[in-house]
């Protein structure tokens, strides 16, 4: 499996303002990492990248980022933009951060009025959308903030900007999201306090504080993995091994639904890579039955849904998804997109505010819209192993925001794919 994105994002970020060289191994070269990249750079960050997926940082300390020229352009990337006003919103220098047309369109005062309350100086376009302004010359304090919605991005946002601030940072959490910030802070020497009990989770830093580069190890990315997963479970009579997955508790909640469904997976060969737990995944072909999926394991899955309704499209009965409309607020509207696509395609699905309704049948052939989100697109070619007749999906390029070799694996499982045009 390619690497982890949001793990790469990270690598870039803290290796850029560590102390010394970090070299991270098993990059993701995407186009939303590659965004990334680019802003660093822009901020005078020198960053080598190897054809092997080695990439050296030549970290700039706390204080060595420098003003960019120009807007920073974060693409499609909700990590990269939001990620990065947490750690801009402590610079001595202005900036101002925007983004394609689907990012544009995406919430940012989730992150912006708690870093205001640090002490930043922030505004945001119509709606709370890109452009994001930046003042310089914020003096940040830590704050105690419990977040309204369990999200790794606003936590790690205000995580970065806790490195710029005096006194200590809380940020509590309703319920558990991705942790890899935590662990990739805690590998370069800064201390945390987490706890996690009944009443949510809790993580505290006590600013400023220092990072110490060094080497970042990217495990294979679970989110995807998982179309290999699902794939499997529809199709693998003599079943399909996925070697280099990330199996971080935070995000394996896929696996969880997916085996109350039914489903037929080994973990093998479990090791760590780096600070991150890693297992080679074995995935038999089963019958999955419908389901009610338990809503405290959205935040698990919360990138997996898409895939996640095409299990449930080929499942015996009906799944029902609930306190997800998170997913309403990602790079589309993945209960809307998902449902528009898999009525199409003769699937019976009601959608709901927070979720859906499911219910599993005969998929027809026939033309989708991924409306340019990478996970839709990759989802329907894995339906295309139960459809009838052959799926076109418009509108793909974006599968290169995460999976630029998605073709390559897919045939190497055994779909049958290919792209037309600029996809
Ligand atoms: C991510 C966090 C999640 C996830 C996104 C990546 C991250 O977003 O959906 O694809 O790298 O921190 P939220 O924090 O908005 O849930």
């Amino acid at each position: 499996m390619p690497g982890d994105k949001s793990i790469s994002h990270r690598a870039l970020m803290l290796g850029a303002i560590a102390e010394g060289t970090t070299t991270v191994r098993g990059f993701l070269a995407s186009e939303d990492c590659l965004a990334t990249q680019a802003a660093l750079e822009a901020m005078g960050v020198a960053i080598e990248r190897h054809e092997d997926g080695r990439v050296l940082i030549d970290g700039v300390g706390p204080n060595g980022l420098r003003a960019p020229r120009e807007m920073l352009d974060l693409g499609n990337s909700g990590t990269a933009i939001r990620l990065l006003m947490g750690l801009l919103a402590g610079q001595p220098f202005d900036s101002t951060l925007t983004g394609d047309a689907s990012l544009r369109q995406r919430p940012m005062e989730r992150v912006a009025a708690p870093l205001r309350q640090m002490g930043a100086k922030i505004t945001t376009a119509d709606g709370g959308r890109p452009p994001v302004v930046i003042g310089g010359g914020a003096r940040l304090r830590g704050i105690d903030y419990p977040l309204p919605m369990a999200s790794a991005q606003v936590k790690s946002a205000l995580l970065l900007a806790a490195l710029f601030a005096s006194g200590t940072t809380t940020v509590r959490s309703p319920g558990p999201s991705r942790d890899h910030t935590e662990r990739m802070l805690e590998s370069m020497g800064v201390r945390l306090a987490r706890a996690s009990d009944g009443a949510g989770h809790t993580v505290s830093l006590a600013g400023p504080a220092t990072l110490r580069g060094g080497e970042v190890l990217v495990p294979g990315d679970f989110s995807s993995a998982a179309f290999f997963v699902v794939a499997g479970c529809l199709a693998a009579r003599d079943g399909l091994v996925i070697e280099n997955v990330g199996i971080n508790p935070t995000r394996t909640g896929l696996l969880t639904i997916l085996r109350e469904m039914g489903a037929d997976i080994e973990l093998r060969n479990e090791r760590f890579v780096g600070a991150e737990p890693v297992a080679d995944l074995r995935v038999m072909q089963s019958d999955l039955r419908g389901i009610v999926v338990r809503p405290e394991l959205v935040p698990l899955a919360i990138d997996e849904f898409p895939i996640l309704f095409i299990a449930a499209a080929a499942a015996n009965g009906t799944t029902v998804v609930s306190g997800a409309a998170e997913l309403r607020k990602k790079e589309t509207d993945r209960i809307a997109v998902m449902a528009r696509a898999l009525h199409a395609l003769g699937i019976e699905i009601e959608e709901r505010p927070d979720g859906a309704r499911i219910v599993g049948g005969r998929m027809r052939g026939g033309t989708v819209d991924s409306r340019g989100d990478h996970r839709i697109a990759m989802s329907f070619a894995v339906a295309s192993v139960r459809a009838e007749a052959p799926i076109e999906i418009l509108n793909t390029a974006e599968v290169a925001t995460s999976f630029p070799n998605f073709l390559d694996v897919a045939r190497a499982a055994g779909l049958t794919v290919g792209a037309e045009g600029r996809a």
